[in-house]
């Protein structure tokens, strides 16, 4: 496996991280090779020291997927043991014919049947040159085994760069050689939703619009836009999180049961719901952007105060959607999305609302409202899911109330740590595409959301900062759904 960034965060973070957690596990095949390839002159030494102590930081003081205590060091010694570094810039030649001999040399000495995974952990600005230059230095040609190339995320910024990027591509891969991911796919959750729906005999007799009123999904995150001001200024909200992260639990959500889990029969699936979304335009969406705010004792700033991002800024750190699926299955089921930064609470749920009993049995008692059905797939955190319904409390008299059924995977399964990851580099290092993104399905997604792009890029009519920190969210939300006559449900 060969990481282009090596020493860029994504790898620190959460790619190296998942490999130490696939060999802790011993799920990484063997033989293995993992080379590292970045401008800065370091030697594999120092690679591998910074990724350790990063690594150990991050178990001493427990960040949300590290196993808090200390790292395994037997591990890490095995995963270290297999690492080498080259250095060189992305956009010359020379560094791929030294990346080109380095790997011949290893495949050599440690016997790697030819096989070789490129990992993309750079800026987008790179996939093209990287993929051109890997395969005129020859080493996309699959000769003893096979070569696949791993493209982070952003696929695009708009459907037009996305359709470039896909051409410039796959002029030097097959389809088959490209897996395009998205670390949605990764968290266990979300493949879950597929368990629950098409493993189950119970769900998807209802799971249309003759019993579902409407479906919410939420992404809500604490955190503001840290220190990505110059990323997050050229994406916004909408680019960053809707046509992949939402889009991925929509698709999971509203797909069609595929006829087998191959690969291409699940991605076909997943690509014709947004074939049969009506692209968004203005009136279907609410754009928002946090303002400063008091959370708890300390002060928050305002987006426009954020480093490297301009004073006058309209770009939006939020956004509600209501979202239509033209076909026999959804017609007439709003679908409403939002997510932000600087929410309430760290929340990812896919909140699934019944239709009402169709009348009112219990008119002559004291009951004189029903509770709402849900069914809530809680994709983090407290992973789990939920299904709520209404119950007579004990005593003479008829009065009912909305209980609930719980399932929480902590308690029920030992789960080891994860940084999400995990399955997705064992599944590519496998050759299994069914969590990754075809180009069909990403093309589908960027046309969904392009008209409202164009739409975006004007400023706002209403003014900017129209959130405070800390806060569910602009009033405009509010309204794009109460029209409906439905309310978003509480944040956490
Ligand atoms: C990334 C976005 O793709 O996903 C970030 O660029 C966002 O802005 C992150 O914070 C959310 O991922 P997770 O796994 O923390 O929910």
């Amino acid at each position: 496996m060969v990481i282009f960034g090596a020493g860029g965060d994504l790898t620190k973070r959460l790619v190296v991280p998942a490999l130490y957690n696939l060999t802790k596990s011993a799920l990484l095949p063997q033989p293995f090779a993992l080379i590292g390839v970045d401008h800065d002159e370091i030697d594999a030494n120092a690679w591998r020291k910074d990724l350790h102590d990063f690594l150990e930081d991050q178990a001493k003081h427990g960040g949300d997927e590290f196993e808090a205590g200390a790292i395994d060091e037997q591990s890490w010694n095995r995963l270290a043991a297999t690492m080498s570094y080259v250095p060189g810039d992305f956009t010359k030649a020379e560094t791929f014919e030294r990346l080109k001999s380095h790997l011949a040399e290893r495949d050599g000495k440690e016997q790697l049947h030819g096989c070789a995974l490129f990992y993309l952990a750079v800026p987008d600005r790179f996939f093209g040159p990287i993929v051109e230059a890997l395969d005129r230095a020859g080493l996309t040609a699959e000769s003893t085994g096979w070569r696949r190339v791993v493209i982070e995320k952003p696929f695009g910024h708009d459907l037009e760069s996305a359709k470039a990027l896909n051409a410039r591509v796959l002029k030097h891969l097959r389809e088959d050689q490209v897996f395009r991911i998205d670390h949605f796919l990764g968290k266990e959750t979300v493949q879950n939703i597929m368990a629950l729906r098409f493993a189950n005999g119970l769900f998807e007799p209802i799971w249309n619009r003759d019993r579902i009123d409407h479906v919410q999904i939420t992404v809500a995150e604490t955190i503001g836009i840290e220190l990505r001001g110059k990323f997050y200024e050229a994406t916004g909200a909408l680019r960053d999180m809707v046509p992949n992260h939402l889009f991925q639990l929509v698709a999971m959500t509203a797909m069609e049961p595929p006829v087998s889990f191959d690969a291409d029969a699940v991605r076909a699936k997943k690509a014709e719901v947004f074939r049969a979304v009506h692209p968004l335009v203005a009136g279907d969406a609410v754009r928002g952007q946090y303002g400063a705010s008091t959370i708890g004792t300390g002060t928050v700033r305002a987006y426009r105060d954020e480093p490297n991002v301009a004073s006058g800024s309209f770009v939006e750190t939020y956004v509600a959607i209501r979202l239509c699926i033209d076909n026999w299955r959804w017609a007439g089921v709003p679908f409403y999305l939002r997510t932000g930064k600087r929410l309430p609470k760290r929340w990812t749920e896919i909140a699934i609302r019944f239709k009402d009993a169709p009348y009112m049995l219990f008119r002559d008692t004291p009951v004189d409202a029903l509770h709402d059905n849900w069914l809530v797939l809680q994709i983090q955190p407290d992973e789990g899911i939920r299904l709520r319904f209404s119950a007579k409390r004990p005593g003479p008299e008829m009065a009912l109330e909305s209980v609930a059924m719980d399932f929480r995977y902590a308690d029920w399964f030992k789960q080891a740590p994860a940084v999400g990851y995990e399955t997705l580099l064992y599944d590519c290092i496998q050759g299994d595409a069914t969590l990754f993104q075809r180009a069909d399905q990403v093309e589908a997604s960027w046309a969904v959301v392009d008209p409202l792009l164009k739409a975006w890029n004007v400023p706002p009519a209403d003014e900017f900062p129209n959130y405070a920190a800390g806060s569910s969210g602009p009033s405009a939300a509010d309204a794009l759904i109460s029209r409906d006559g439905r309310a978003w449900r509480a944040i956490g």
